[in-house]
């Protein structure tokens, strides 16, 4: 991985949350080879077993609290990456039908893919790096977007990335009141060969199933390019803007 460019400067810290899953872990290893990255803070349920974190922190379960110490305990950070998510579960998948919907279902999405987000960028925004380039971003999905939803079902991974890309908007807009060269962002991270999707994976075509590698680096390319004139806005691996 080539340093960040795009305005971030030297010595950078960054904080991946979720870096135990397949676009997290892959985040966390790009961004650990970067050489203007100094440390790479992943958190994660299950911990890190690779050596790559220079400084893992483990949170064995997301409350406000345990979100809280953890902010508590970072440094000043120049980029935060939130890939935390939920399609399906043991018990539960996507909904292909209204008769589908279940509360806890829909609470238990809605938990991992807007609440919890929003609760890490509420603790984390304020530690964001103030006097130079800083980005926050919270994986979404394209399929959040609704203006391009043309097929229906998968009800509350929908809605909830619906929502997500809402709070990133609204963060936003109260974060660049105080932190002028900042930028707080949605991403869609392409189809990804992941545990996320695997189950959803058949009907996809092969070169339009990436290697969690290639999208993240994908990825980092478009935190590069982002700053002040982009935050708020969702924008997809290629770096296209998602409308809402
Ligand atoms: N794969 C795709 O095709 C695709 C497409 C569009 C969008 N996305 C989005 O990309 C992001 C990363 O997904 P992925 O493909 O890397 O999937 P993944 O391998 O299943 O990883 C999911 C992540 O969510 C976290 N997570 C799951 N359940 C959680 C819970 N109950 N509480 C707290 N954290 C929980 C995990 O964190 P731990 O490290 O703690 O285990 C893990 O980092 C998600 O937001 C997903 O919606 C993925």
């Amino acid at each position: 991985m080539p340093r960040l460019e795009g305005g971030f400067g030297e010595n950078m810290k960054v904080a991946v949350f979720g870096a135990g899953g397949g676009i997290g872990a892959a985040l966390v290893e790009s961004l650990a080879d970067a050489p203007n990255v100094e440390t790479v803070f992943a958190i994660s349920r299950r911990g890190m077993n690779g050596a790559q974190c220079v400084a893992p922190v483990r949170c064995v379960d997301y409350t406000d609290d345990t979100i809280e110490a953890i902010a508590k305990s970072l440094p000043e950070i120049d980029l935060v990456i939130c890939t935390l998510g939920v399609l399906h579960g043991d018990s539960f998948g996507p909904e292909k039908s209204r008769r589908d919907l279940s509360l806890e279902n829909m609470q238990h999405v809605f938990h991992v893919n807007t609440f919890l987000p929003t609760l890490i960028a509420k603790q984390m925004l304020p530690k964001m790096k103030k006097n130079s380039k800083s980005v926050f971003a919270a994986l979404s999905a394209r399929v959040g977007s609704i203006s391009d939803n043309r097929l229906g079902g998968w009800y509350s991974y929908r809605a909830s990335k619906a929502a997500l890309n809402m709070m990133i908007k609204t963060m936003a807009i109260e974060h660049a009141r105080r932190f002028k060269n900042s930028a707080v962002i949605g991403l869609h991270p392409g189809t990804v060969d992941t545990a996320l999707s695997k189950p959803f994976q058949s009907g996809v075509a092969k070169e339009k199933l990436f290697d969690p590698d290639f999208s993240a680096s994908r990825l980092l390319d478009v935190v590069e390019k982002v700053g002040p004139m982009e935050t708020g806005k969702i924008f997809a691996w290629d770096g296209q803007e998602i409308l809402p």
